[in-house]
């Protein structure tokens, strides 16, 4: 019987991390399903369908090269019962360091109890997200427009904070990037928009400015960036300042392709 293994998780969105463990699991199983998990009780910041066609996407050449099946369900409860629903003899899971493996030890003790006949397989999942790496994961795109949106949207989550907020304080993605007011971006802070618009996004700004903003924080009136905006390009072990020159640009191209939306943040 073809060994099925399966990885269960919300991608939400897809990361780097998240590759990395597609990466070595392809190479485990004969068939590997991907499960996207539903939480009816949270607003996701992509739909199910928009994190299935992602994952799609990506992973299918990493299952090419490796001449394993892939498979995708979403599901909502417990992991166990997807992988048995699944016919997965395999759980994968992702460790990104040792506070994750104390907690996954755990689990999978508990999910052995409730399902002996699947084993539990922790993979390494990419640390620095943002770091540099030399090589790219074979299917993200590697340069120009792509790998902006790409990077600006699985990648470095910028509308996760540049998004409005709806009133279930969902990310509002129909008005990607268009900012939000004092009181209702996160921590309570106001966030610019950054959309292209001229007179209340970046309009002015040109794709250098960007990118260098990216890099320094510095801006082209001579301010910098100050509260969470200083702290995602500074990063704790690694931020938006450790992307390569030409990856900022590729975001700054792409932020300034989106529509611009009418929206004044003060
Ligand atoms: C954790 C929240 C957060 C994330 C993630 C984030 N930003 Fe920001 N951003 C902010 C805040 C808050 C400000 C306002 C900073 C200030 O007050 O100096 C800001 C400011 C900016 C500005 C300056 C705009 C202006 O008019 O002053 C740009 C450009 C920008 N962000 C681009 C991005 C891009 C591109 C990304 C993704 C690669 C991103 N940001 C991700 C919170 C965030």
């Amino acid at each position: 019987m073809a060994r099925t293994a399966l990885y269960a998780g919300s991608f939400d969105p897809v990361t780097n991390g998240h590759l990395d463990v597609v990466r070595h699991a392809v190479r485990l199983a004969e068939k590997l399903v991907i499960a996207v998990g539903v939480n009816p009780g949270k607003a996701p910041l992509f739909s199910a369908d928009e994190r299935l066609s992602m994952l799609k996407d990506i992973c299918a050449p990493l299952a090419r090269e490796a001449k394993c099946e892939l498979d995708y369900v979403t599901f909502s409860g417990l992991v166990v019962e997807a992988a048995r629903k699944a016919g997965a003899t395999l759980l994968i899971r992702g460790l990104r360091d040792s506070t994750d493996f104390n907690y996954e030890m755990q689990m999978a003790g508990m999910n052995e109890a409730m399902a002996p006949g699947i084993q539990s397989v922790f993979l390494p999942a990419w640390l620095a997200t943002f770091a540099p790496r030399e090589n790219p994961p074979t299917a993200a795109p590697t340069t120009g427009q792509a790998r902006g949106e790409y990077l600006t949207r699985a990648v470095s989550h910028c509308g996760e904070c540049h998004n409005p907020r709806t009133m279930t304080m969902a990310t509002d993605n129909s008005r990607f990037l268009a900012g939000a007011a004092k009181g209702k971006g996160p921590e309570g802070s106001a966030v610019p928009n950054i959309t292209p618009d001229r007179e209340t996004g970046l309009g002015s700004w040109t794709e250098e400015q960007i990118a260098d903003y990216l890099e320094t924080g510095n801006k082209p009136d001579g301010d910098v960036a100050g509260g969470l905006m200083a702290e995602v390009i500074q990063g704790s072990s690694a931020g938006y300042k450790d992307l390569t020159k030409a990856d900022r640009l590729a975001i700054a191209n792409y932020l300034k392709s989106i529509p611009p939306i009418k929206n004044k943040i003060d």
